[in-house]
């Protein structure tokens, strides 16, 4: 296979917080604006997709992509507990026509990560009623707008929650075992640990500051209450991510059976380099095998995946000297995506779609070495029978990579946050070469 057939869905992905600007209503918006806040600087307009949604997309359909995986901002559409802002659902009504109108098909996420603040000061995602709050925005969006909808994507990485506990939990004992002298000393626990961005570079001081304007801000005595989507989660926290989606799916196949659903997952590619195995499986059990039983009936399922994880003498290990890493600190591996897709295709038995992978990097010879090695990848899957029928690059733009701010840069499109203006590389052109024309 030298290209992807017609059919595929070749495109690229964001998510509303990210890109939109001014997303007001959100928790994050929320922890940005504290005065000891995690994040090394806030969103604020973002990259201005709210406005610029339509030279986007149609830059996209230019370069040759037929599908946009973006997301609808629930503290839009809900900025008040059981109140709808129609203005906001008109909003998101004119960028699925935009797509429609430039022949692009709409991947649609329902939550990614950012919440409405209000959800936040009710418990968040560790309150079990975030069920039927979440599957009454869905309902909502999917009334409206379901019409123009063919993929729903419910929950990006819907084990983004356990996969930061673990890493949280590490974190916080290195803190709390920290000299409160030793402000600003850093943690030394590493951010890369997870495929998302986290700046863990503050000093215990600041941290616990932080907590405790976070637990204030949304109006809650206890800073161990504060429960956003990505912050630690308990073992009941992952299951109503689970009960979440499934209550989602069931709203969504009610109102419109004709749409594909599907949650996607944050998967590493885990590699045992020698030795005992376990430490590995156990990872791959957390990571992924135990959402099974939840998934089993989704009409596809969104991998997500960035790089590798070595192992060796049943540790985690860092791979050979002089290893190539991305801005976000863990190895620029291409071959990741398929090697995972082969991986959960074993235990899955839908189909899949790449909802995201990227690499973040300031060098764009990299970026479109880095697709055409992962592409390359993800058709020998399907050479060999994989049901893969989509590929989203992360990201269309550069945009705010959470905690780590503006500086990590993912995007096909450059944007010089000044005057917003756009500025497409190189890399959407070789991503939109990518597909039988
Ligand atoms: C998330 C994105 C994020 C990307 C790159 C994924 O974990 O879904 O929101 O920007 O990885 O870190």
């Amino acid at each position: 296979m030298e290209c992807f057939p017609k059919e595929f869905m070749l495109g690229a992905a964001t998510a509303a917080h990210q890109v939109e600007g001014n997303n007001i209503h959100s928790d994050y918006w929320v922890q940005e604006q504290l005065p000891h806040s995690q994040f090394v600087e806030p969103s604020l307009q973002a990259v201005d997709h709210y406005h610029r949604y339509e030279e986007d997309i149609r830059l996209m359909a230019q370069a040759g992509l037929n599908t946009y995986r973006f997301s609808i901002e629930w503290a839009r559409i809900e900025p008040e507990k059981g109140k709808w802002d129609e203005a906001e659902i008109e909003h998101y009504r004119s960028v699925l026509q935009c797509c429609h109108d430039n022949g692009i098909k709409p991947m649609v996420t329902l939550m990614h990560f950012s919440s409405p603040a209000w959800l936040i000061s009710e418990g968040g995602w560790e309150n079990p009623q975030v069920v039927e709050w979440f599957a009454a925005y869905c309902r909502k969006v999917i009334e409206e707008l379901g019409d123009q909808i063919e993929y729903v994507c419910t929950i990006n990485e819907a084990n983004m929650r356990l996969q930061l506990a673990a890493i949280m939990q590490k974190y916080m004992k290195i803190m709390m075992g920290q000299n409160s002298s030793a402000e600003n000393s850093g943690t030394g626990a590493k951010e890369g640990e997870v495929q998302v961005g986290l700046n863990l570079n503050q000093g215990r001081n600041t941290m616990i500051q932080g907590m405790m304007e976070a637990a204030q801000a949304f109006g809650i005595s206890d800073p161990r209450g504060v429960h956003t989507f990505v912050s630690q989660c308990t073992p009941e926290g992952d299951l109503l991510v689970m009960k979440a989606h499934q209550a989602a799916k069931a709203v969504i196949r009610e109102i419109h059976p004709d749409i594909q659903v599907g949650l996607s997952l944050s998967l590493h590619d885990l590699q045992v380099l020698s030795g005992d195995p376990s430490a590995a499986e156990k990872e791959w059990e957390d990571e992924f095998v135990h959402y099974l039983p939840f998934i089993a009936e989704d009409d596809f399922l969104g991998v997500q995946s960035y790089t590798r994880k070595c192992f060796a003498q049943g540790q985690e290990v860092q791979t050979q000297d002089g290893l190539k890493v991305t801005q976000m600190g863990y190895e620029d591996y291409p071959a990741a995506i398929g090697n995972v897709l082969r991986k959960v295709a074993k235990e899955f038995k839908g189909n899949l779609i790449v909802t995201e992978n990227g690499i973040a990097t300031d060098d764009d010879a990299r970026r479109c070495e880095f697709i055409r090695e992962a592409v390359r990848g993800v058709m020998d899957c399907m050479e060999d029978g994989i049901p893969v029928k989509g590929y989203m690059y992360w990201s269309l733009l550069d945009n705010f990579e959470w905690q780590k701010g503006f500086s990590m840069t993912f995007g096909l499109i450059g944007v010089d946050r000044s005057t917003q203006t756009r500025h497409p590389k190189e890399s959407l052109t070789v991503l939109g070469q990518q597909i039988q024309k």
